[in-house]
């Protein structure tokens, strides 16, 4: 499979801040990249470097109507976005988002021909507890609940440990292989082959242990956070994860 690496810029940006950035990005052959910008700058982002794919951080789970402040898929695949990112940790820890709801999400996201990036991950109570999988086991089922396997296959996993998100600790190799080995096999479990799903890391993924991270199995790319305001960063993950066997 080839590696998917997206850039989550957040809620970071600026104008002038963007068209510095995007002057620094230029595709990678053998990895497919990816911006989730924020909604603004989705117009912006129309012009950008060849080969980078658009991506968008939320969705709304409603098609259309009398629903302020939300963006609908619709919207979003209008604007050229083929991926967006569902069930962010951000999303639920600080905006309520529970796991029927990203459910719901990423249906929207499918119906207009986009591709969900479903968020999964323990925060460090969890893992203290012993629950890593229990937690991650009910986040993608309740996905699988209602997408059901034919569309679940379409849908890219990205793990993403709330512990290890901004904050410069990311998980070592040994605890990601372990998850997403056991992501894997969760998937299998329930008919998704090895090679019909990607699953991505995320959490302080940066270009010095980016080598380390693609290379663990199970690892099909990267979810890049504060790395991916910084040119030269993204691009030396890119080019990490174009370079991993
Ligand atoms: P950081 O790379 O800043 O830890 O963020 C990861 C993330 O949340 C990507 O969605």
């Amino acid at each position: 499979m080839t590696r998917l690496v997206a850039g989550n810029w957040k809620m970071n940006g600026s104008l002038a801040a963007n068209r510095e950035l995007l002057r620094s990005l230029s595709a990678v052959s053998g990895v497919e990249m990816v911006i989730c910008a924020p909604f603004p700058y989705l117009a912006q982002l129309q012009k950008r470097p060849e080969g980078l794919a658009l991506g968008a951080q939320d969705v709304s789970e409603f098609e259309e109507g009398a629903y302020t402040g939300e963006v609908s898929a619709a919207m979003l695949a209008e604007f050229g976005c083929s991926y967006v990112i569902v069930g962010h940790s951000e999303r639920r820890a600080l905006f309520g988002e529970g796991d029927a709801l990203v459910g719901r999400k990423a249906v929207a996201v499918l119906a207009h021909g986009m591709v969900p990036v479903v968020c999964v991950g323990e925060t460090l109570a969890e893992r203290e507890a012993g629950e890593v999988m229990s937690v991650i086991g009910r986040q993608l089922g309740a996905v699988f609940d209602v997408l059901g396997r034919a569309s679940m296959r379409k849908v890219v996993v990205a793990y993403e440990p709330v512990w290890a998100i901004g904050t410069g600790r990311s998980a070592s190799v040994e605890q990601v292989a372990a998850v997403h080995g056991d992501i894997r096999a969760w998937l299998e479990a329930n008919g998704i082959a090895g090679d019909e799903v990607r699953i991505l890391y995320g959490g302080s993924l940066k270009p010095e242990n980016a080598a380390a991270l693609f290379a663990v199995p199970n690892v099909d790319g990267g979810l890049i956070g504060g790395a991916s305001l910084i040119g030269e960063d993204f691009m030396a993950i890119c080019r990490a994860a174009a370079d991993a066997v």
